[in-house]
């Protein structure tokens, strides 16, 4: 097994870099521009930039991969909200230049995708049901799912995900459990919104998974998140719970005082079963997996 990672200095991607490692299976990590985890050999990474296909033609030419794990994207969702024509040339145009690369070459590929892809009125989903996408991000996700799903070459697999939470080098944005701890520890009044339910995902069962599903080869779609579907004001209250801050500081609010840019679905959440079966994904519970946070 030889495998490409791109955005490898992303949360997951960095998550991807340590089991690889840990596993001895060879990798060449990539991301746009310098290589910002330090837990990654420089032996192992190349600059990427995945919109452009030259360049991912050239990483690929002699190393003989047998996958690519893209895990690169404009993940900000209100920032594509603003930007609709980056946000589709990372997240739709790129995706199709790492799926044409795979298929010319004959490689296994894993593409990423969100629960936004839903429109949060049904939740928890099963992997068939209806996507109805209600933000230029969740827009640009579904389409990348559609290069793969229409396209005539079916050696890929797209693992869905929910919020993705864990520790990383020099990331370039925080995450809800990172954010939450901080602010908590600092004992700042926090306001919360309780009228969107996510599942929130182990950034390292994520990597798992698409690990996973290399090794199998599995083919279709998969829903790779936490066990568990919950308002956001929760997590942040079970956040405190678990690491003894004061949970009286959150406030619950609703989404429609935030003027967020991009909508979001209200309920998301996964059925698991498929993953379980095929790819015997099993993640860790919150709490089992807020004891390995340890800034
Ligand atoms: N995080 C979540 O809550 C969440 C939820 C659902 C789905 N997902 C999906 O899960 C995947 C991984 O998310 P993540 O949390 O690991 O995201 P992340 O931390 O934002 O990492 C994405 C990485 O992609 C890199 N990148 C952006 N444009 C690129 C380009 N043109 N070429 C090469 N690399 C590029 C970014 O580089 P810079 O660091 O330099 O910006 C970043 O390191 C994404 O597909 C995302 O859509 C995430």
């Amino acid at each position: 097994m030889h495998i490409l990672i791109t955005g490898s200095n992303g949360l997951l991607g960095q998550k991807i870099v340590a089991q690889l490692l840990d596993a001895n299976i060879s990798f060449v990590a990539t991301s746009k521009g310098k290589n910002r985890n330090p837990d990654c050999p420089e032996e192992f990474y190349q600059s990427l930039d995945i919109t452009d296909k030259a360049q991912i033609e050239s990483i690929c030419d002699g190393q003989e991969f047998t996958a690519i794990i893209n895990t690169a994207a404009m993940t900000n969702v209100d920032a594509c909200e603003e930007n609709e024509a980056e946000c589709r040339k990372v997240n739709v145009a790129a995706v199709k230049n790492l799926y044409e690369v795979s298929e010319d070459l004959g490689l296994y590929f894993v593409q990423v995708s969100t629960d936004f892809v839903f429109d949060g009125e049904n939740g928890p989903y099963k992997e068939e049901d209806e996507r109805n996408p209600l933000s230029i991000y969740a827009t640009s996700k579904r389409d990348a799912e559609d290069i793969l799903i229409n396209g005539n070459y079916p050696n890929w697999s797209i693992l869905r995900t929910i919020i993705v939470y864990g520790e990383g080098n020099n990331l370039s944005r925080s995450n809800i459990v990172l954010w939450a701890k901080e602010a908590l520890k600092q004992g700042n009044e926090l306001t919360i919104v309780n009228d969107q339910f996510r599942a929130p995902t182990w950034a390292d069962d994520l990597a798992w998974a698409c690990i996973q599903s290399v090794k199998l080869k599995a083919e279709g779609i998969f829903h790779i998140s936490g066990p568990e579907t919950i308002s956001i004001y929760d997590l942040v209250c079970r956040i405190a719970d678990f690491y003894g801050f004061d949970k009286t500081v959150v406030k619950p609010i609703s989404s429609n005082t935030l003027n967020q840019k991009a909508k979001r679905p209200p309920k998301t959440g996964f059925d698991l079963t498929k993953s379980a079966k095929i790819l015997s994904y099993r993640p860790l519970t919150l709490e089992e997996s807020l004891q390995y946070i340890t800034n």
